[in-house]
């Protein structure tokens, strides 16, 4: 499908009512393993915390061809000795999910990660009934590396975690 370019850019404050909505939504809630739900004081704390010198986290907003929102991405629990890092990422909308959305912004935060950064190993973790993204992270040659057994409780039920990694030679 023939979709428009999109480019990472620095979160400003303006975006973070975008983010709780699309975190509070059902579709995006579930996949989360925040079971929490989100609301401007703790998303105003969450943006200043991004600014402090000691933040392990580096969170881009997705924009389009025109400057909006579409989405959310970046990489948490940094750790320069070792290198790594993990992938959150997030396409706001279900009707903009599955159009490639994804795949753009996931290619731009590995070569931010990879090449800027110089990380060597980025992880990203799966609930096990998250299809699309079991299947999105393998389409990237992330490789299956645990299952966290009944790691979370959902729908009155546990479930798995599987952990995927990349490693720079990948
Ligand atoms: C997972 C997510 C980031 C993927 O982004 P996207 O823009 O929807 O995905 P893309 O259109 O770029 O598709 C990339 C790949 O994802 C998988 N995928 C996307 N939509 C899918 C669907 N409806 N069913 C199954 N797999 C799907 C496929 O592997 C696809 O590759 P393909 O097009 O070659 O088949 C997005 O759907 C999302 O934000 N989901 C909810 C939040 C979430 O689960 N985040 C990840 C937490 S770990």
């Amino acid at each position: 499908m023939n979709i428009s370019k999109i480019k990472l850019r620095r979160v400003l404050k303006t975006d973070l009512e975008y983010f709780r909505d699309w975190r509070n939504s059902p579709e995006i809630w579930k996949n989360n393993t925040q079971f929490t739900f989100l609301n401007m004081k703790n998303q105003k704390k969450w943006f200043k915390s991004l600014s402090k010198k000691d933040s392990k986290k580096e969170m881009f907003t997705i924009v389009n061809s025109k400057n909006i929102p579409v989405g959310i991405c970046g990489l948490t629990n940094l750790d320069p000795i070792e290198k790594s890092g993990k992938v959150a990422i997030i396409i706001g909308e279900i009707n903009v999910q599955s159009k490639g959305i994804g795949t753009q912004g996931l290619k731009l935060l590995l070569e931010y990660g990879f090449k800027k950064k110089k990380l060597h190993r980025i992880e990203a973790e799966v609930i096990e009934f998250n299809k699309k993204s079991l299947s999105f992270f393998q389409k990237f040659n992330f490789k299956k590396e645990v299952r966290l057994r009944n790691y979370l409780f959902r729908d009155n039920k546990w479930w798995d975690m599987i952990v995927f990694s990349k490693i720079i030679s990948d």
